[in-house]
């Protein structure tokens, strides 16, 4: 919410498995548009005019009245889903310009690893969606669970880890790292966020050519916007866990 207040001209897309989570996140949603909706302007004091004096009046308005600017958080939705099973059906290739893993499910137990939403397979779809160039960031408070994510990620041909410095340079850290239900609970108890993000970068085949491939654009002023993927989508962000 935070993000998209932020960067009202970007689509994102939140995915959470469970109904309830769900529910609670548009109620959370429709709270906070109802909230910054603007409230309709005050009659004119005195008293009622004649037809004549407002037709008089009209004469005057200007004859295209800027639009309105766009309702708050109209740029948001959530959507009930498994984005470990469904991400592609719901992202065209290539029309991400971010992606977030935020406080994930640790899935402790080692025959519960299967189900964490990082593995190598996953990063194929992940990095499917993304635009080449756009970047997918990971955050936990569980460090076995940042070894898992940041080995597997280092390890994918398709994602190249974004440098200490670009990371500090990136407004969107402290977004996925702090803004977040879960990074809050966090802060309370004390504990530590450990957060690694990764640019995606170009299939060797697109690169000669064989595709054709879009980039995301590095000099949008906001680092959340990118320019659109293959399809000639616009740029959109989309988080899950
Ligand atoms: C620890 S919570 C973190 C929530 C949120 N990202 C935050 O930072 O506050 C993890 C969330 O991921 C959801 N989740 C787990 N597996 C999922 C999946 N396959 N697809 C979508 N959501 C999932 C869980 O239901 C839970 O709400």
């Amino acid at each position: 919410m935070a993000l998209a207040a932020r960067h009202p001209a970007t689509p994102m897309l939140g995915m959470e498995i469970r109904e309830r989570v769900t529910e609670f996140c548009a109620a959370r949603l429709a709270e906070a548009r109802a909230k910054a909706a603007p409230t309709a302007p005050p009659p004119p004091a005195g008293p009622a005019p004649t037809s004549l004096a407002a037709g008089a009046a009209s004469v005057g308005a200007p004859a295209t009245p800027s639009p309105p600017p766009p309702p708050a958080y109209a740029n948001v939705g959530y959507v009930r889903t498994n984005a470990m099973k469904y991400l592609p059906n719901y992202i065209p290739r290539g029309t991400l310009t971010k992606l977030f893993f935020c406080y994930p499910d640790p899935h402790f137990k080692r025959k519960k690893h299967r189900q964490r939403i990082i593995s190598g397979a996953l990063l194929a779809e992940y990095a499917y969606v993304l635009v080449p160039g756009g970047v997918a960031y990971a955050v936990t408070d569980v460090y076995t669970l940042s070894a898992w994510m940041f080995t597997r990620f280092d390890a994918h041909p398709l994602f190249m880890r974004l440098t200490d410095a670009e990371l500090a340079a990136d407004p969107m850290v402290a977004f996925v790292r702090d803004h977040t239900d879960e990074a809050q609970r966090v802060e309370r108890n004390g504990g530590t966020k450990f957060v690694g993000a990764w640019r995606r970068v170009p299939d060797p085949v697109d690169s000669a050519g064989v595709d054709g491939g879009a980039e995301a654009g590095t000099g949008d002023g906001d680092g959340a916007a990118a320019r659109g993927g293959r399809r000639g989508g616009d740029s959109k962000v989309g988080g899950v866990s």
